[in-house]
């Protein structure tokens, strides 16, 4: 028997467990189920399909497992927003409406990315790598041992890397040390890419609460109590919130650690040089670390590059990994960002970058603090507006879209912290900050948005 219910055109299918799950994912393939999608609940499924609510259930939690859908307390169960089951790429982000800006991307400004013309004019007459020769570039390698060693980590025994972006970096360390049903700490609120990538693995993710210093020391300790076997941290400009680790914040969390040296810490520096704020690791607190620097930010999130350092044993599992895989991230990529981190002309406009996006972000803090707004961020692209009690997420970010500004809902990047909303500055001018924070207080205070001109 085949039940229609939200959104109305994916009709739910099946009798055994399997078949259920699977007509979840032929909904998300062809697109009439998308991210963010209830599914009905146990119960009314159950009873609609004709089969006992433990089927359904066992769907479900096959789903979860998977990293196809969570579990959004008494919101039921929903498709994740990045699930491992690829649809049409168009139902894959939340719609901005034309007209609307967007501030809920997430997204590099594309204004201030470098051109890629004189790298790529530079590597050209490169010879490519053959399969024996694939892996990471010494040149690339160097230049990462003395930008890390300049920040401040102990490269002296650390062994070097390269990955097809953090995110992917970051999935490699962990599959190097945990298995499936392992706790892993994490930031809350925290990178929703992350938080996706940890129900992907089947890792259990412990909620660490985090203010403008980084992770709470008293957070860490209580997830590493509960049996987490790793911790994520964000170095620098922590999405959502621009939280930046500093150097008292690093000494506090290093003592936690120090407490369980068994743990792997994961360091994600993907603001890189578009941070102003200098780098405190945490790498080698324990003996088992990677650090991780994406391209992204500065360079561009096409390169899919991170530079990676890490304890000799996980840097061996990652590459071990790598090679009876995709090998090694191809050697044209990896040219093309030595090129660019050794063109001073890049390296000013990098600096320029940052100053912008310092004076576009401090800015909107600046003018919704004045209005009473509890807004944050430290560094990065980002702000977070931490929601009065009484504001709702959802009415905040639908009231908002009415005024003109898509911004995201913070329960993408929520475990058990409070509502919020985050909203990137990439797409916003200077000149257009007033204009947002009179749109940002009409819609926390519920008022009705700007009567059109
Ligand atoms: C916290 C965090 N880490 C890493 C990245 C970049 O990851 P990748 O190198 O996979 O593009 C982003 C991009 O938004 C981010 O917000």
């Amino acid at each position: 028997m085949a039940v229609r219910y939200q959104p109305a055109t994916y009709q739910a299918s099946g009798g055994t467990a399997n078949e259920i799950a699977a007509g979840v994912e032929a909904g998300l393939r062809s697109g009439t189920l998308a991210n963010g999608d209830s599914l009905p609940p146990v119960r009314t499924l159950a009873r609609e399909l004709r089969v006992s609510p433990a089927t359904v259930a066992a769907a479900y939690q096959a789903l979860r497992r998977r990293g196809v859908v969570e579990t959004a307390g008494r919101n039921g169960t929903r498709i994740r927003m990045r699930p491992t089951v690829a649809g049409d790429r168009s139902v894959r982000r939340l719609a901005v409406p034309a007209g609307v800006l967007d501030l809920s991307s997430g997204e590099p400004d594309a204004r201030l990315l470098p051109r890629l013309s004189a790298a790529l004019a530079s590597v050209a007459a490169a010879d490519t790598a053959g399969y024996a020769a694939g892996g990471p570039l010494p040149e690339l390698e160097t230049l990462a041992r003395d930008a890390f060693a300049a920040d401040g980590i102990d490269v002296a025994s650390a062994s070097f890397g390269v990955t097809g972006g953090a995110l992917d970096g970051i999935e490699r360390v962990l599959a190097a040390h945990l298995r499936a049903g392992d706790r892993v700490a994490v930031e809350d609120p925290g990178w929703a890419n992350l938080l996706d990538l940890v129900a992907a693995l089947g890792l259990h993710p412990l909620p660490v609460p985090v203010d403008h210093d980084g992770p709470l020391p008293d957070g860490l300790r209580a997830a590493l109590a509960a049996g987490a076997r790793a911790v994520v941290v964000t170095s620098r400009a922590h999405n959502p919130t621009g939280a930046t680790v500093t150097a008292e914040r690093a000494a506090a969390l290093r003592g936690v650690l120090g407490d369980h040296p068994q743990t792997l810490v994961v360091e994600d520096d993907h603001a890189a040089q578009l941070s102003v704020q200098p780098l405190h690791a945490l790498a080698g607190a324990t003996p088992s670390w990677a650090f991780i620097r994406s391209v992204s930010k500065p360079y561009g999130p096409d390169l899919r590059v991170a530079l990676v350092a890490a304890d000799e044993t996980t840097m061996a599992r990652v590459r071990g990994r790598q090679s009876v895989g995709t090998g090694w991230v191809s050697t044209v990529l990896q040219r093309i960002v030595l090129a660019l981190a050794t063109d001073p002309a890049v390296t000013s406009l990098i600096a320029d970058a940052r100053d912008s996006y310092e004076r576009r972000r401090t800015a909107l803090v600046d003018a919704l603090v004045v209005r009473g707004l509890a807004a944050v961020g430290r560094s990065g692209i980002n702000v977070w507006l931490a929601l009065p009690r009484a504001a709702d997420e959802t009415a905040t970010v639908a009231r908002l879209r009415d005024d003109g500004y898509a911004v995201a809902p913070g329960a993408l990047y929520r475990l058990a912290s409070a509502p919020g909303v985050r909203i990137t500055v990439s797409n916003l001018n200077i000149d257009g900050v007033e204009a947002l924070a009179d749109a940002v207080l009409r819609a926390v205070a519920g008022r009705p948005a700007r009567p059109a001109a």
